[in-house]
């Protein structure tokens, strides 16, 4: 008999990967989830052979317990960064009084209870993977407090635990690791070419913290299944591919790709930050800062388990096939 995953998010990063893993196993179908059934998106997946593509929102539970009915299997992902960029944010945290990462931060806090809300309403469920990540306000004793794109995440998480005990015994904790694509995406990561012809990418922290670095877009499906299919639950996995720093990391690009490459620090509030708005380069300083002095996972929290210690383990393509896969015209031309 098959086995049903049904996947939030799957038209995104994450999701997708998921979706992707699950399509290549003849025991599963997929159920994907989407805001819109009828985008482009959606139409890619259903021409992928995704079993089922269904509409649904995190900010409705009702759409959610119907859409996670008869699921064996759950993966969730909240989105910090896609409400946090909606020009039809700005006058909902106004009206709040709040800087925008704050609401984006409340609004994905609230989507993560909705998971674990309809999760637990949903009979039959074997397995909920949840992507986390660590709560920088707790794990830094106070010190980093702005880091709302990883304290909403924890937050819900924190809430499914205590809320739902028996869920809770069937739940995993995905921690996605730092995309290695925030370079190609995040154009204040950019490399620029100094007078000296070295391209340099910008960092907004110390260059030598090490960091769980992964393809999400192939990653997060792996990890996510060997959690599914492993017997036991309650694991919070950081996933990663390499645990490196960036400064590595470039000297391993600078190799692969015949490139002058270097890296520089941004300094707050310096240049580099280009018209980054002012909540989001204290969430970024924090952010880094906190990697740096507390760890990505939060490294005093007991709980974070490696890849290296989950019952199935995950065998995934180095940080130098991911740089030979990419297209790196655009920057080094
Ligand atoms: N960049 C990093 O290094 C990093 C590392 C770890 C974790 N993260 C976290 O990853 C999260 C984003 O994941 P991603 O990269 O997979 O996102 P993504 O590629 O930007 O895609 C967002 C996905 O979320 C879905 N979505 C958004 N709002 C929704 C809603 N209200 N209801 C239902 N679905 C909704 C979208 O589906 P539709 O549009 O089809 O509805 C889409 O599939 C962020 O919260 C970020 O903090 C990022």
């Amino acid at each position: 008999m098959s086995k049903l995953i049904v996947v939030v998010g799957a038209t995104g990063t994450q999701g997708g990967s998921v979706v992707d893993t699950f399509l290549a196993e003849p025991r599963w179908k997929v159920r994907a989830l989407t805001r819109n059934a009828n985008s482009a998106s959606a139409e890619k997946l259903r021409a992928k052979g995704v079993h089922e593509v269904v509409t649904a929102s995190l900010d409705d539970i009702s759409s959610l317990v119907r859409a996670f009915k008869g699921a064996h299997a759950i993966f969730s992902v909240t989105d910090f960064w896609g409400p946090y960029y909606d020009p039809a944010t700005t006058p909902k945290a106004t009206a709040a009084g709040q800087p925008k990462n704050v609401w984006a931060g409340q609004n994905e806090e609230r989507q993560g209870k909705n998971v674990f809300d309809a999760a637990a309403q949903t009979e039959g469920l074997e397995r909920l993977i949840f992507s986390g990540l660590s709560n920088a306000t707790k794990w830094s004793g106070g010190k980093y407090t702005h880091v709302y794109h990883f304290d909403s995440k924890a937050r819900a998480a924190e809430y499914g635990q205590a809320t739902y005990p028996d869920l809770w015994k069937k739940t995993n904790i995905i921690q996605v690791g730092f995309y290695l694509s925030n370079i190609l995406t995040f154009p204040f990561m950019r490399p620029q070419k100094g007078a000296d012809g070295v391209y340099n990418f910008s960092f907004s922290g110390a260059t030598d913290t090490k960091l769980p670095l992964t393809a999400a877009e192939e990653d997060t499906g792996a990890f996510t299944r060997a959690l599914v299919v492993s017997p036991s639950a309650g694991k919070n996995l950081i996933a990663y591919r390499a645990w490196m720093p960036m400064d590595e990391f470039v000297a391993i690009v600078s190799q692969t790709l015949g490139v002058k490459a270097g890296i520089k620090a941004m300094s707050p509030g310096g240049g580099a930050w280009g018209d980054i708005p002012e909540d989001l380069r204290e969430e970024l300083t924090d952010n880094a800062s906190y990697f740096a002095d507390f760890g990505y996972e939060g490294r005093d929290d007991p709980s974070p388990v490696h890849p290296k210690d989950l019952d199935v383990q995950v065998r995934l393509p180095s940080v130098e096939e991911w740089i030979k896969k990419q297209d790196w015209s655009a920057i080094f031309n």
